[in-house]
């Protein structure tokens, strides 16, 4: 386990950068095992999720050559194996992006459940929906997900019952060798779904429509590799934007897409914090405590439940009350039962939290459960009167590029110590 020794009364000041999208990279990792020849793959995040990517795709058969800093070149030509690495596979969420690839590629696949964060039931049923609409056969046995098709075949109507962002990445993946055209309604609508659209366009696919709740896909018989650098993660700025206004800091982030970051920016500003958008960057600034706002969760372009953690941990802090709603996921709310450790007073039923802030929080022990958990743990914490010990940061380390160590960079007194 990895753990964080925070100073607490940190203000973050200065200037970081920001890192390429997780989930852009998860997916165009994969993406890359349909072309018969190989691609580059620039500006990706060093987080752990991709060197677990690129250790499951060599066992596939793909030669992957990784640099740390962003630059991986993927050559898919050995690919020779449609069964997945079952115990790397359980580590992440988006390994489950390997059924449609190979499905695509082979005709069939075999890759367990996947793991990824614990936030309650993730149902994979619109992938499998979506995969027998395109002709396959599709069960899970024995904790194994098995696909197969004689052939794959476009389908023209396939509606996807939930805004899923998985169910649509692995079923354009699929559609993109299947023969004749896919049209995927009630698609997610996400930068990432953009630009997974144009990897695969630049790899010789036809997406067209991704960004919208339609998506068609008309499929090719052959993808040739491509090089393509991928924009910068919006859950990554957006945490280091409310981290500024928790520490009551002024920061500027650069390689940012500001439009991505509109749900987050407003709803600071909501709350009082002054929010500055100039080319690729944003400026954050705040000089005293919040005020209580109302948050709900919805899909993009609404406020993203992945913002959800480090806004609802600045709101233990702000002036007044808040209710925070949690409308994707059952189970997101553990930061806050953390929290309350340092002195924060919340009440929680259900997918609703109430939030009575108070002026300041005390250091504490405090252990993150997921990704974004552990992120809004390590701003409490650096905020908060007195040192603070936050465990489970691997979690962190899964999708954010080197956190601690941009906050260190901004001021904030960090160590990094190993936790039984
Ligand atoms: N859903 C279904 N059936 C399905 C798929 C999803 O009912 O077949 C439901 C889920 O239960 C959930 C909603 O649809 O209520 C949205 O699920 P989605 O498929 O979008 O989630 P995901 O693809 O499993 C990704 C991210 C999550 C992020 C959600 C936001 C990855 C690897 N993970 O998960 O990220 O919260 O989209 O919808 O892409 C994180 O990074 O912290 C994280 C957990």
């Amino acid at each position: 386990m990895t753990a964080l020794r925070v100073k607490g009364k940190a203000r973050l000041n200065g200037s970081t950068v920001v890192g390429g999208s997780k989930y852009v990279a998860l997916s165009v990792i994969p993406a890359a095992l349909l072309a018969n020849s190989p691609s580059v793959i620039e500006n990706l995040p060093d987080i752990s999720d991709v060197a677990v990517y690129a250790d499951i795709i060599r066992l596939l058969g793909a030669k992957v050559e990784y640099n740390n800093q962003g630059w991986m070149r993927i050559d898919p030509t050995g690919l020779k194996n449609n069964v997945a690495d079952q115990s790397l596979v359980k580590r992440m969420r988006a390994s489950y992006y390997l059924l449609g690839v190979l499905l695509a590629r082979f005709g069939k696949a075999e890759v367990a459940l996947p793991g990824g964060d614990d936030i309650g039931p993730r149902p994979i049923d619109q992938h499998l929906k979506g995969f027998r609409a395109l002709g396959a056969e599709a069960v899970i046995e024995h904790g194994l997900v098995k696909v197969h098709a004689q052939r794959l075949a476009g389908n023209h109507s396939i509606y996807l019952d939930v805004l899923t962002v998985g169910a649509t990445i692995n079923l354009m993946l699929a559609a993109a060798l299947a023969e004749g055209t896919t049209v995927i309604s009630n698609a997610y609508r996400g930068p990432f779904i953009v630009d997974l659209a144009n990897f695969l366009n630049a790899m010789g696919a036809r997406v067209f429509g991704a960004g919208t709740e339609t998506i068609r896909i008309q499929g090719v018989s052959e993808l040739h590799g491509c090089q393509h650098a991928i924009i910068p993660d919006q859950s990554e700025a957006a945490t280091l934007m409310v981290a500024t206004a928790m520490t009551q800091g002024d920061v500027t982030l650069t390689n940012t897409i500001p439009d991505h970051l509109e749900s987050v920016s407003a709803k600071l500003q909501e709350a009082g914090v002054d929010v500055k958008h100039c080319d690729d960057k944003i400026r954050v600034r705040c000089d005293s405590r919040v005020n209580a706002v109302n948050v709900k969760t919805q899909p993009l372009p609404g406020f993203f439940t992945d913002f959800q953690a480090p806004m609802s941990a600045l709101l233990t802090t702000a002036d007044g009350m808040s209710v925070v709603t949690e409308t994707i996921w059952d189970e997101r709310f553990e930061h806050l039962n953390q929290l309350v450790k340092m002195g924060a007073q919340v009440r929680i039923a259900g997918r609703t939290a109430i939030i009575e802030g108070v002026p300041r929080l005390t250091g504490a022990e405090v252990h993150g459960t997921d990704l974004r958990a552990s992120a809004a743990l390590l701003m409490a914490a650096m905020s908060a009167e007195g040192d603070s010990l936050v465990t489970g940061f691997e979690h962190a380390d899964r999708g954010y590029e080197r956190l601690d160590e941009k906050f260190m960079s901004l001021g904030a007194q960090i160590d990094r110590v190993s936790h039984n």
